[in-house]
């Protein structure tokens, strides 16, 4: 049977609008510091592809590059996407049930374990993929340390804490990254990198509206499942999303995503 984590972190129809826009440069540059030509990287969580085609880039056709996600939708979109690079292949499965005779010089997970119910279980297994000089990279989110300016509309502010008691309700950890550290070092790896990572855009800078507005997307594609879960009626969600895509047309002047790399080796 799924567990409610799991049902509630399944992607909602739409969120590749967001996903397919990222890349390594941009989105997941901490990676930059460990790849290098020839490695076997696997990028578990990989959406629909987007950063893991760029990975596949730096390791070079003498690298090997594997994409997993639990998404069998995503995995599609990205064989489809990306079908003519030789170094890189996408599998459609879930981190824990994956099973293969690799072992790799680099795993990375990006934005992937926050919506993980107690993630230990995914961290080990990721170590034990690992090759022995092996760096597994994590970049990932502490949503109780976001910060906007000024402060969003109540509705939203509201909106958003039930968001977060609705992933915690389940089991996932919405400080997740900065719990790291002492679970990897519980595993007996050392830390190499805790690097800030998080993701600002002010007013009037490219992108704005779609970095802020995020928190209206997640409204209008995971709401649903809070309004039907009991977190929020529909009416708070609706307006929710309206006082918040007015807040970024007006008062709004920055946000601030926390965002942290930490990456380990043994
Ligand atoms: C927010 S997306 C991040 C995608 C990409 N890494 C990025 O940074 O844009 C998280 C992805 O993790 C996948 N995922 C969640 N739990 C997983 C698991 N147990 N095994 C494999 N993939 C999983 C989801 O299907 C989703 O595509």
């Amino acid at each position: 049977m799924k567990t409610n984590a799991y049902q509630r972190a399944e992607m909602p129809k739409g969120t590749n609008s967001v996903i397919d826009q990222r890349s390594l440069r941009a989105s997941n540059a901490n990676l930059l510091t460990v790849l290098r030509p020839g490695q076997h990287v696997l990028d578990v969580g990989c959406g629909s592809g987007a950063i893991t085609a760029g990975i596949a880039e730096q390791v070079g056709s003498d690298g090997l590059v594997l994409g997993i996600d639990r998404g069998a939708e995503l995995i599609t979109q990205a064989r489809q996407k990306f079908a003519g690079i030789g170094n890189l292949s996408f599998e459609a499965v879930d981190i824990l049930e994956y099973d293969t005779h690799l072992r790799f010089d680099v795993i990375t997970t990006a934005r992937t374990l926050q919506w993980i119910a107690d993630p230990i279980k995914v961290v080990q297994k990721m170590i034990s993929l690992l090759a022995p000089e092996g760096v597994l990279c994590v970049l990932d989110y502490n949503h109780e340390a976001i910060s906007w300016q000024p402060a969003p509309p109540p509705e939203m502010r509201s909106f958003y804490d039930q968001f977060l008691r609705w992933r915690a309700d389940s089991g996932m950890y919405n400080d997740v990254i900065d719990r790291l550290p002492e679970m990897l070092e519980s595993q007996g790896l050392r830390i190499t990198l805790n690097q800030d990572e998080s993701e600002y855009r002010e007013k009037g800078e490219d992108g704005w509206q779609t970095h802020a507005g995020i928190w209206s997307k997640v409204a209008e594609m995971r709401g649903t499942q809070l309004v039907s879960d009991g977190y929020v009626t529909e009416e708070q969600r609706q307006i929710a999303i309206d006082t918040y895509d007015k807040w970024c047309q007006t008062a709004g002047q920055s946000m601030r995503l926390y965002l942290r790399a930490v990456h380990a080796q043994r």
